[in-house]
């Protein structure tokens, strides 16, 4: 279902949502988020903001059920992946590495635990929510480990016993500490990105991208 609005997809609560309005609105696009709405239509240009998560957002990409996206790299680059593995579609262009999110996906074990390198995750079982990056990462240093799934609470599996050692996103670092945990390995560098589907969309649409890349430039030029 295409529309003659540019629909782009951003996350509806967490670590990327503030900074990517707060970009948007620098851009000059003009909204106003109310209650819990999945919908909100700029009110000056022909734009229609999709409030979703953002696990949820590289699919919507790579689907062409939206044209732009801003995205964590950790979460496109595991969602890619995945859907690689089941033959689904899973390109995207990547239009502009943006100033925030920064993060890092890492490997992290008991603070106390003696470590001198990878080998020593040799058939640990590893906890996370991005299996497929941590899968590459151990397959490309040739290191054999299991997986323990979870989509939250990550931390606590070590101390909980569900495995012994987790790859989670480390900002400040104050989770790890609060768990007891130290960073082992840095697998992943990771900052937002701004990304367009590859569905053939109309050359209004894509003078509209283009204008506010334009403007996104002149935005983070600014601040930098
Ligand atoms: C991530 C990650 C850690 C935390 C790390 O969670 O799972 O819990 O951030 O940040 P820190 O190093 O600054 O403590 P996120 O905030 O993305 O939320 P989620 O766990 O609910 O997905
Ligand atoms: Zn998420
Ligand atoms: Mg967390």
């Amino acid at each position: 279902m295409q529309t003659q609005r540019l629909r782009i997809a951003i996350q509806k609560k967490g670590r990327l949502s503030k900074e990517c309005q707060d970009l948007l609105k620098r851009c000059g696009v003009k909204f106003n988020m109310v209650g819990e709405r999945l919908v909100v239509h700029a009110e000056n240009m022909p734009i229609d903001l999709l409030l979703v998560r953002d696990d949820d957002i590289p699919g919507l990409i790579m689907d062409g059920v939206v044209d732009l996206g801003v995205i964590g790299e950790n979460e496109l680059e595991e969602v890619g992946l995945e859907r690689a593995a089941r033959n689904e579609a899973s390109d995207y262009i990547k239009l502009r590495r943006l100033d925030f999110g920064g993060c890092r996906l890492s490997i992290a074990i008991d603070k106390d635990a003696d470590y001198n390198g990878p080998q020593d995750l040799n058939g640990k079982r590893i906890a996370t929510t991005y299996p497929q990056l941590v899968k590459r990462y151990m397959d490309d240093i040739g290191v054999k480990f299991t997986t323990c799934m979870l989509n939250g609470s990550v931390e606590v599996a070590p101390r909980a016993g569900l495995a012994d050692a987790i790859c989670d996103l480390v900002s400040t670092g104050a989770t790890l500490e609060a768990n007891g945990l130290k960073e082992a390995e840095v697998i992943l560098r990771s900052k937002a990105v701004l990304i367009q589907s590859t569905t053939a969309i109309s050359n209004d649409k894509q003078a509209l991208i283009d204008r506010l890349l334009t403007r996104m430039q002149g935005v983070i030029q600014a601040k930098e």
